[in-house]
């Protein structure tokens, strides 16, 4: 028998273990609802929240492109170019919870079998905001979502109650998360911000609040680059710009950095990883660091907006490389790696030469009295 993809994530069972991420490619019903027909296992709404939001006059989403054998990094548009990374300034879905929910129940009438994951958001640091939360939640599981998605990571809010302004609060990560398990009968993620120091702290929060599964990583903070020529912003209204959060291929590496801190910290919970996948390789690293599921969100925009190509290539890619293997399932190979990231001085250092973390005199703290400064060595 071939390999399978199906895997069951937070008592959930997935067809595959590819999701769309709550960004574009999730905006409307009919865009989940292709998603769903081009093979998606599941999909995370747009995040939706209690009312309408205006977004900015203008794009709300470029991609950075790399020029071969030069440093040049430029939104604009040119031939023989490879994507760098995307950008975007984009608020949670400009349509209302009331505009969602008659919609959740189409789509899961139709696709019973597919995931339909609501990604919700409201404020914090009151009763009223909390109870928010909590109608969000009720709304979109009365409907039929069969998991919520937490956004405590948008990167771009105004407002310090909301979106990564409290993704960095343990206590209020705690208490959105609580107050949403309160009413909740669905597993609930929580996606985190991954501008944060230590995000093992946050993660602690998120499930002692009784989170079922975090989701990381959203984008991160950035700014797009300036014009040498215009001086400008290449992304900018009226010459103006503000923080927004950069997604895509240049984000693997730091998203799997967060992941790692997280999975070893908590080896037997739930993690869905984002972050620079486009094909079956980039999501492997996130399996092999402990992940039981993915989400694809800027290879998708770039995708007929839904990604139909990605998620084949996710499919038979990862379906060849597991026969080709010999592993059965998911469960075969996840965390495989989860382990092999240690600290700077587990790593071998050459024969008969010792390293021990720069806590002998050979490193950079001195267990011999202070040396004398010669005037070379001063700096
Ligand atoms: C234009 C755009 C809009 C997004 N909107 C949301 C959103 O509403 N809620 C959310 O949780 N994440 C949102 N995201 C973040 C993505 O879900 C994802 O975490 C991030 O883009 C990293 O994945 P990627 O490298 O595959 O793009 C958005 C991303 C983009 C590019």
């Amino acid at each position: 028998m071939g390999a399978q993809l199906a895997v069951t994530f937070t008592g959930l069972r997935f067809e595959n273990p590819f999701l769309l991420a709550s960004a574009p490619p999730t905006e409307s019903d009919s865009n989940i609802m292709r998603a769903f027909d081009a093979g998606w296992g599941g999909v995370v709404t747009k995040t939706i929240g209690l009312h309408p939001v205006v977004n900015v006059d203008g794009p709300k989403t470029k991609f950075l492109r790399s020029t071969p054998d030069s440093p040049l990094l430029s939104m604009k548009k040119r031939p023989g170019t490879a994507l760098h990374s995307s950008w975007n300034w984009e608020l949670i879905s400009d349509k209302p919870l009331d505009w969602w929910i008659p919609k959740l129940g189409r789509i899961k009438a139709a696709y019973p079998n597919r995931i339909l994951v609501a990604s919700i958001m409201a404020g914090s640091g009151t009763d009223e905001e909390l109870r928010n939360w909590q109608h969000l939640a009720r709304a979109c599981q009365d409907e039929g979502a069969d998991a919520l998605e937490l956004n405590l990571s948008c990167p771009h809010m105004d407002r310090k109650d909301m979106g990564s302004n409290i993704g960095t609060d343990t206590e209020q990560i705690s208490i959105v998360t609580h107050a949403v398990k309160e009413v909740a009968r669905v597993p609930i993620w929580a996606k985190l911000t991954p501008s944060t120091t230590d995000i093992v702290i946050e993660a602690r929060g998120a499930f002692l609040g009784g989170a079922d599964a975090i989701t990381s990583s959203n984008t991160f903070p950035s700014l797009p680059p300036i014009d040498p020529e215009t001086l400008e912003f290449e992304m900018n209204v009226d010459g103006y710009v503000s923080s927004g959060g950069m997604g895509g291929p240049a984000i693997l590496p730091m998203s799997m950095a967060k992941m790692a801190q997280m999975t070893q910290a908590f080896p037997d919970k739930a993690f869905s990883g984002i972050g620079g996948i486009a094909d079956f390789s980039q999501a492997l690293n996130y399996f092999l660091l402990g992940c039981g599921t993915v989400q694809v969100c800027t290879a998708a925009m770039l995708d007929h907006a839904i990604g139909s190509n990605v998620i084949n290539q996710l499919i038979s890619g990862m379906q060849q490389m597991m026969e080709a293997r010999g592993w059965p399932t998911l469960e075969a190979f996840r965390g495989l790696r989860r382990d092999r990231v240690v600290t700077h001085s587990q790593i071998r250092r050459p024969a008969a030469k010792a390293y021990h973390g720069g806590y002998e005199s050979e490193g950079y703290a001195s267990t011999s009295p202070e040396p004398v400064k010669t005037a070379d060595a001063q700096g």
